[in-house]
């Protein structure tokens, strides 16, 4: 994969990865992979399915008979048209139910294989900003930039519930924080993978930061790796 850019983008949900990476590809004109919604694309199969989350073998199976597919797509908001198995799905994977299983899901070893093997095919095609949780880590451990993106737990769900609240969806600030704090930690403490700084990242704290200062932080780090 040498050669190609890759920028990893990782952190928590709400730490605004998913905003940067999509604003930075445009700006560098390469694309962009949220991979967090093919794990919840597993989540949302295991729910239409009636597939108990804590069924491994069973949640395995189904990701292997009802595959998730990703097609590159600039103008997707997870800048690809994401499909289980034939059928491409969209705003379902952001349904609360979606979020309070989908961590479960991803700590599954066999599913985080199917995936990872996934974004790394669609790294060795093009250059792309990929965002997530173990990107820098294990996903692209070569790419040319990795940034670790936090900020605290109160701006990530006020974040989280203005984009609740621009959809029409009104959600309880607590239940919110809550199921957040929950699945950071099911994140950062599952056996695989878990949710952390590579050690090369470059650690920004959006707390107090707009979305277009982080970009820039973003950007000089990408222009003063490329002059090496
Ligand atoms: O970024 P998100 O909230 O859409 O991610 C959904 C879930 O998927 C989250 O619980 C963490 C998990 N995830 C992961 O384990 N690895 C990734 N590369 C991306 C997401």
């Amino acid at each position: 994969m040498a050669g190609l850019t890759h920028i990893a983008i990782d952190g928590p949900a709400g730490s605004g990865k998913t905003t940067v990476a999509r604003a930075l590809a445009k700006r560098l004109g390469i694309l962009y992979l949220d991979t967090g919604a093919m794990y919840r694309a597993v989540a949302l199969a295991a729910l239409e399915d009636g597939v108990p989350v804590d069924d491994e073998a069973a949640i395995v199976r189904l990701a292997r008979s009802k595959p998730v597919g990703v097609v590159p797509d600039p103008a997707a908001p997870e800048g690809s048209r994401i499909y289980l198995g034939e059928r491409e799905i969209g705003a379902e994977l952001y349904r609360n139910q979606v979020s309070t299983i989908v961590s479960v899901v991803a700590a599954y070893p066999a599913i985080r294989e199917l995936m990872v093997e996934r974004q790394r095919e669609i790294a060795r095609t093009a250059p792309v900003v990929m965002a997530g949780r173990d990107i820098g880590t294990v996903v692209l451990p070569e790419a040319s930039v990795k940034i670790f993106l936090t900020a605290s737990v109160e701006a990530r769900v006020e974040r989280r519930l203005a984009e609740l609240a621009a959809e029409g969806a009104h959600v309880d600030r607590l239940e919110l924080r809550t199921q957040m704090v929950e699945r950071d930690h099911l994140d950062a403490n599952r056996s695989i993978s878990p949710l952390k700084p590579a050690a090369d990242a470059i650690q920004i704290d959006s707390t107090e930061l707009s979305v277009d200062e982080v970009v820039e932080r973003v950007a000089a780090a990408v222009r003063s790796a490329a002059a090496g």
